[in-house]
Formats: structure tokens, C-alpha cells, sequence
């Protein structure tokens, strides 16, 4: 695990609309807002490319604007070979997106993957694909992701 603060993270889900989203946003917010730190590159992408250049789903632009955070201008975009050296940590949000994420990855990889909840908390939680859920599932993922980018941002 590296020592020094990091400057880049990506975050990962299967479709870069509902969770990653998510993450971006209230990651950017925990650090720029909370933590006041400018200058870390942050963004999501998915590890399918069924929603390339769509907007995060609805739900999710809702559930961040009722936390004070706009992700509509966010793009889905596919996970890449170059991200494997573009960004120090590239985070799943659940194990299938992890194990998606190092049937990518390169040999020449320099970023470290893993899973969100066990790199930010050191617990083993992953973050449910809340796409076939209620508005409610978003809420929780609104809430799991929070907590976990508090962790994370002690990182940064
Ligand atoms: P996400 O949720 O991985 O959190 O973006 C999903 C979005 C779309 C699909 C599955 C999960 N889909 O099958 O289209």
C-alpha cells in the first residue's frame, strides 16, 4: 500500500450510471468541500459499455441533488487499459467489478486496484447494484458511499 498521499482515483461499477456516478460526485464533494483539498483527479467509468455517453441515471442525479451535488453533467464512458496508469487507485464497488477490473489490467499496471469499502474502511462491504431497486436502494448507496469516501479521503 503506498504511504504518501495519492492524487488520482477512479471509480468503477458494471455500468458507470448509478454507483461510479455516485462515487465521483460525493467523493469530489468529501474532498473539495469537506476536506477543502484541490487538484485530485477523480472519475468513474464502467467495466461495460452498454450506457456509453448516457448521463447517470435519474434516480441518481436525484439523490445526489438532495445531498446538495450535481452529477448531471457526468458521461459514461467504458474502464480503459490507459486508466491503469492514469490513476493511482482504481476502486470497485462490489467484487464482480473488481475481479472485472483485474481481468483488465495490464502487467505494466502502476495503479493499485481494490475493492471501495475494503481500501476506504478496511471492512469487506460492497456497494449493491441498486439498478433494478427503488429510489429508496439509492438512498443507501447514497449512504455507503459517503461513508466510504470519509474513509477514503484520509488517503489524500
Ligand atoms: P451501476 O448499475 O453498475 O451501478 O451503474 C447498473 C447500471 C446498468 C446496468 C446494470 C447495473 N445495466 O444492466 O444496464
Amino acid at each position: 500500500m503506498k504511504t504518501h498521499p495519492l492524487r488520482s482515483v477512479l471509480f468503477v461499477c458494471l455500468g458507470n450510471i448509478c454507483r461510479s456516478p455516485l462515487a465521483e460526485g460525493v467523493f469530489r464533494s468529501v474532498l473539495e468541500g469537506e476536506r477543502k483539498l484541490q487538484g485530485v483527479l477523480i472519475d468513474s467509468a464502467g467495466t461495460n459499455g452498454y450506457h456509453t455517453g448516457e448521463t447517470p441515471d435519474d434516480r441518481s442525479i436525484l439523490v445526489a441533488r438532495q445531498h446538495g451535488i450535481d452529477i448531471s453533467g457526468q458521461r459514461c464512458r467504458q474502464l480503459q487499459a490507459e486508466d491503469f496508469h492514469r490513476f493511482d487507485l482504481i476502486l470497485g464497488m462490489d467484487r464482480a467489478n473488481v475481479a472485472a477490473i483485474q481481468a483488465r489490467c495490464p502487467a505494466s499496471a502502476t495503479a493499485e486496484t481494490g475493492l471501495f469499502g475494503e481500501i476506504a474502511l478496511g471492512d469487506a462491504s460492497q456497494i449493491p447494484d441498486p439498478y433494478y431497486g427503488t429510489q429508496a436502494d439509492f438512498e443507501r448507496v447514497y449512504r455507503m458511499v459517503l461513508k466510504a469516501s470519509r474513509g477514503l479521503s484520509k488517503r489524500f
